[in-house]
């Protein structure tokens, strides 16, 4: 039997009316989905574009201005438009916050978040994108005894960081030089989460190239190219199923290649690590002791002991520690160089706050300051630092998606679009929730008329309505089981 032409042709058909079929199934699935939400009965923002509704205009926004006029237009409580026209809750009710954030197995990461944190980089099995039980199997915890102990090293790339704009400053021989400071805070924290996260030299400060900061940075920016496919096939399953063969998808399969093998050559090295170790006469007696000790209990021993754990339900397979491995170099260092830069930003823009804090550093006795002895006893530092958090939240805003029908309290009742009052919004299965970050971290409402301000000083008697809020009365590192986990690694560094 041979295939003529005609066979061919009839095949292709096929073929394609097989394809549309699927498109058009997941598509009146998604759009029957929206028909029936709930949410179809709040207020909103008229939408500007079929296909993306208020999208475009959300995340072309600086700041949080849009979410501010439509706060006012709307109400505390309202809804925008998503892809295809589909409603999405918005809230700044702190009492429905706190519910959403307090039942994380109702109000999980939508799909197409956790596909682009994946594509990014971090895995699909990494503590970002995981549910559940694999979800709480796979947090490592930082302690506060394993930030002191990592206290050294944020000193020693602070005064690395310190001596390189030293010399371009000198370099430069102006009166009063300008330094771009976000490309150096980005290498300071990447050489910071190397070291502290898995004994790893980036060396990025010292301007040295590295096989795995190169793959990462291939794999990040590319991820970001591809958004518009990864929200087709979330929306619209079978788009997922159309192999790729672009250059980008070639340049993504070697970054990935390459980040496994380093990974993995990182696991067995610290895994032979380990089991020498103890010794102090052991392959390893050549590192500074700190940095010997710092591996010894960093991420990536507490991730590698996971992975030989002798309980399976505990044991951590090795593609998820590699996958952790990516998802703390993700979530890890560009989060903190950009708080590090907003912070510098206020500071050089307020010169009172950048007086009484240089005095306050001043007093310290010493020339390398402990964090217990010195550094949490600055309480300039520490209002210093929680403003600028407040005020330039790196993460402006996250997502959720009910897992199932819910009615979700509010503090401040609301009007729907037919006028009436409710004091809760009712949710469908798979309908979806922004949690505006920095929206409710700049609320006039908490914080008061100068809520826009950089002003340390309020921490002095932070305001009473959120006294029980989430960390440190904001929503900079969210709050509840699936807030930040590096919070307190990002605080002190
Ligand atoms: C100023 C710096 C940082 C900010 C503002 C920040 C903020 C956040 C926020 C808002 C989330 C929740 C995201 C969501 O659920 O949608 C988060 C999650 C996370 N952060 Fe951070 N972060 C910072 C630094 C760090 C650092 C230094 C690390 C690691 C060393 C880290 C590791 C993580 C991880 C692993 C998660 C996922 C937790 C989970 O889903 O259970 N973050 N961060």
């Amino acid at each position: 039997m041979f295939f003529t032409d005609a066979h061919l042709l009839t095949c292709l058909a096929v073929g394609v009316l097989v394809a549309v079929a699927y498109v058009l199934r997941d598509l009146i699935v998604l759009l029957a989905t929206q028909y029936l939400s709930p949410l179809r009965a709040l207020r909103s923002p008229p939408s500007p574009s079929f296909l993306f509704g208020n999208l475009r205009e959300m995340y072309q926004q600086e700041n949080t201005g849009l979410l501010f006029d439509w706060e006012d237009a709307y109400g505390h409580t309202y809804a925008y438009r998503g892809f295809l026209g589909g409603y999405r809750l918005i809230t700044t009710d702190l009492t429905a916050i706190a519910h959403i954030l307090a039942h994380p197995e109702r109000f999980q990461k939508p799909d197409f978040v956790r596909e682009n944190l994946a594509a990014m980089g971090a895995g699909s099995e990494s503590v970002l994108t995981t549910e559940g039980n694999v979800h709480a199997r796979q947090a490592p915890a930082f302690t506060a005894a394993h930030i002191r102990m990592l206290h050294p090293i944020f000193w020693d790339k602070a005064a690395e960081l310190l001596e390189r704009w030293k010399h371009l400053a000198n370099d430069r021989r102006e009166l009063c030089p300008s330094i771009d400071v976000l490309p150096w805070l980005s290498k300071a924290t990447l050489d910071v989460i190397g070291l502290a996260g898995f004994g790893y030299q980036f060396n990025a400060l010292a301007g040295e190239n590295d096989e795995l900061a190169d793959a990462y940075h291939l794999i990040f920016s590319t991820a970001r190219k591809l958004a518009l496919r990864t929200i087709l096939e979330t929306w619209i399953p079978v788009v997922a199923q159309i192999q790729e063969q672009r250059p980008q998808s070639e340049a993504m399969n070697w970054a990935r290649a390459h980040l496994t093998r380093i990974g993995l050559k990182l696991i067995e090295e610290r895994k032979s690590m380990m089991a020498a170790e103890m010794g102090k006469d052991g392959p390893y007696q050549n590192i500074p002791e700190y940095l010997r000790q710092t591996r010894l209990q960093d991420l990536l021993s507490v991730l590698v002991q996971s992975n030989m754990a002798s309980f399976t339900s505990q044991r951590m397979t090795t593609p998820e520690v590699l996958c952790q491995i990516s998802t703390f170099l993700i979530a890890g260092y560009e989060t903190t160089a950009s708080a590090l830069t907003w912070c510098l930003y206020a500071l050089a823009h307020n010169p009172i706050a950048q007086h009484r804090l240089r005095a306050a550093l001043w007093t310290i006795p010493r020339d390398s300051p402990t964090l217990d002895e010195d550094v949490a006893k600055l309480e300039q530092l520490d209002w210093v630092v929680r403003e600028a958090l407040r005020l330039h939240a790196p993460v402006t805003w996250t997502m959720r998606v009910a897992m199932e029908v819910d009615n979700v309290p509010v503090n401040d009742p609301f009007t729907d679009r037919w006028g009436a009052v409710r004091n809760s919004v009712r949710v469908n299965q798979g309908d979806i929730i922004t949690v505006p970050i920095q929206a409710i971290n700049k609320s006039k409402k908490i914080w008061g008329e100068d809520a826009q301000s950089f002003r340390p000083d309020r921490w002095r008697n932070p305001p009473e309505s959120i006294k029980n809020g989430l960390w440190s009365n904001m929503l900079t590192f969210l709050g509840g089981s699936r807030g930040c986990i590096g919070y307190r690694f990002a605080l002190a560094e």
